[in-house]
């Protein structure tokens, strides 16, 4: 197999210029010898980690992130990955109370049933480069104008009930994925990736249900019972990414907290694109967590079940690091 495009490009100038020394200067066998030694000839045959011009994520040797970045950890569930040891499990099914009592084990068989069972996204190398922008639902994104800069990227992640209609200058227009849970869903279009964060095993009732008969009108609140999308692009992010993230990420032994939607959504990202561009993520300094699209309550605090400091932190060091770029509005 050729290496890839850069590759190319950097074999066939030094290419040309040790042809060009060698024959005008008429340099002798050993100097060409001693050329081709050299270690910018050996890095052409050096295969790059991925097929983007600036860095490629995954390839980082940044000692932070190699230290906390683990590429053997599937971020979506699959037929072949779903067995979950009896701590993760133990973990992820503390994190939102229900009665169900349904056995996991039958719900990811239901599950697949229903959607594609392959793996995906786990095809990094040589030919990729994939650029994805992560669009959080902050009060930041008005009046950003930053609408084509997201619509340029590869993906274009997008989570919960936030509107695309109406704010296109600001926030674009495409959504390739929707990052949802039960309570916070939306209806989509035909050729978005709808991507459910599972809290708990009804969750995955809950989409095998909303994609078929819709039995489930009901998991912690009143949901929306049957859904319009397309089930051959419908993904569910693995417990145990979750877990991998909560401990390894974050580093937080408390039961009683999970990682946010956002957080979540950047680790995806993270561990499935080559270049990672981070737009509406912030509260204000009174800790007031506006969207873009509504205005929330003075009393609306973001806390509850969420680290948010940790997070923040650790999205900043991404930042400071150069491993993502965070757009943070003007
Ligand atoms: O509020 P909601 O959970 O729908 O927002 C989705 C994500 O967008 C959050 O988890 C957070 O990461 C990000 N967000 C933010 N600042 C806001 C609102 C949302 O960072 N003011």
């Amino acid at each position: 197999m050729w290496p890839c495009k850069r590759t190319m490009v950097v074999f066939v100038v030094l290419l040309s210029a040790i042809i060009s020394t060698v024959t005008i200067n008429k340099v002798p066998y050993d100097q060409f010898k001693h050329l081709m030694n050299n270690s910018m000839v050996e890095q052409l045959f050096h295969e790059e980690p991925c097929a983007c011009m600036e860095k490629c994520l995954a390839a980082s040797d940044d000692e932070w992130f190699t230290e906390h970045f683990r590429q053997d950890v599937p971020p979506l569930l699959s037929l072949n990955n779903s067995v979950l040891p009896d701590n993760i499990y133990a973990w992820w099914q503390s994190l939102q109370s229900t009665k169900s009592k349904a056995s996991y084990s039958k719900v990811i068989q239901q599950l697949f049933s229903v959607i594609p069972g392959e793996g995906h996204y786990r095809d990094a190398g040589p030919s990729r480069c994939r650029t994805c922008a992560v669009v959080g639902n902050s009060g930041n994104l008005v009046g950003s104008f930053y609408g084509p800069l997201i619509d340029s990227h590869d993906f274009v992640m997008r989570m919960n009930k936030a509107p695309v209609e109406g704010y296109e200058k600001d926030v674009g227009s495409r959504t390739t994925h929707r990052i949802i849970y039960p309570e916070s869903a939306v209806h989509l279009d035909n050729t978005t990736h709808l991507v459910l964060l599972p809290f708990k095993t009804l969750d995955i009732q809950w989409v095998t249900s909303a994609l078929t008969d819709g039995t489930i009108k009901r998991t912690r609140f009143k949901v929306i019972d049957k859904l319009k999308a397309n089930k051959d692009k419908v993904m569910v992010i693995h417990p145990g990414f979750m877990h991998y993230v909560h401990t390894k990420w974050l580093n937080i032994k408390s039961r009683r907290s999970y990682p946010s939607t956002g957080f979540l959504v950047l680790m995806f990202a993270l561990h499935i694109c080559d270049e990672v561009n981070v737009f509406g993520f912030g509260a204000n300094s009174k800790g007031t967590w506006d969207h873009y699209f509504e205005k929330m309550p003075k009393s609306f605090k973001r806390t509850g079940k969420h680290s948010g400091g940790i997070e923040r932190q650790t999205i900043l060091k991404l930042q400071e690091r150069q491993l993502i770029n965070i757009y943070t509005g003007w």
